[in-house]
């Protein structure tokens, strides 16, 4: 029974991923700061544990850790769960630097730990670790500063991580999608023309079940397969590896 940590699951792409993959069978632990928005979405979903928390709490990491090791393996971690800072989005000027500080122990911190916490069962499982980017990451726009900056460093951690470390990573930017927190960037617009997450949940599949080395995408490029999402498959433990 594969098995993913997706962080963010209670809307919006975390969502997405999860229902797909609880529906194919994986098992999946999710969070979201929300325990009721958690439980409205995924509190009937066979195969899926909800743990609600803020990952930018050490004891939620913990708590998300413990649940994969009764699992037994990890071979998918999605760092999802992010924050644009405080709304309506605004200059770097007029941001505070306790609201830097927050943006970057929710964007990058807070996925650096909780990958630490959780490499060995991922190097036991040969897992795969995707972590949520944005263009903002690569491109400059005005009041995007903190959320673009946290980006960039998250594929960086992630990335170095993945140079250090005998783990595949991948720094993906899903796109624009019809998400809240699109919504949040783009208050009173209309989004209704951005692409729905379900729409991205199987290009990224198709990048973990195709495993190329390390590094930055961007969902749209990589391929959809017709396999099924079962396919994204897990690999035999690593022989003599106990790590989980
Ligand atoms: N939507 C886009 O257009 C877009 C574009 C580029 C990149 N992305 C990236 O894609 C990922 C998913 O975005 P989305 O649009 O699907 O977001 P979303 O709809 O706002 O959903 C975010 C999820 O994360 C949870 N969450 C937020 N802060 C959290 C925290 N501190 N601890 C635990 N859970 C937390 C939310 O639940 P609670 O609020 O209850 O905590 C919710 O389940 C994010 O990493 C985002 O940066 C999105």
């Amino acid at each position: 029974m594969p098995v993913a940590l997706i962080t963010g699951g209670s809307a919006g792409l975390g969502l997405a991923l999860t229902t797909t993959l609880a529906a194919d069978g994986w098992s999946v632990v999710t969070d979201g700061r929300s325990a009721d928005r958690l439980r409205d979405a995924l509190g009937a979903t066979p195969g899926v544990m909800t743990i609600p928390g803020d990952v930018a709490d050490p004891d939620h990491r913990v708590a998300l850790a413990a649940a994969v090791r009764t699992l037994g393996r990890l071979d998918l971690l999605v760092h999802g769960a992010s924050t644009l800072g405080p709304l309506p989005m605004r200059a770097l000027r007029d941001l505070e630097p306790a609201d830097l500080t927050r943006v970057w122990e929710v964007n990058a911190a807070a996925p650096l730990a909780l990958t630490r916490l959780l490499l060995p069962s991922l190097q036991h499982s040969r897992g795969v670790i995707l972590s949520m980017s944005s263009d903002a990451a690569v491109e400059n726009y005005g009041t995007w500063g903190a959320y673009g900056a946290t980006k960039a460093a998250l594929d960086h951690l992630t990335l170095t991580l993945a140079a250090e470390e005998a783990v595949t990573a991948y720094a993906v930017d899903p796109g624009d999608m019809r998400t809240g927190m699109h919504q949040d960037a783009f208050p009173g617009d209309d989004i209704s023309d951005r692409p729905l997450p379900e729409t991205v949940v199987p290009h990224l599949l198709a990048l973990v079940r195709r495993r190329p080395p390390s590094g930055r995408h961007r969902a749209v490029d990589v391929p959809i397969s017709d396999e099924p999402v079962s396919d994204v498959a897990i690999l035999e433990p690593v022989a003599g590896r106990t790590g989980i």
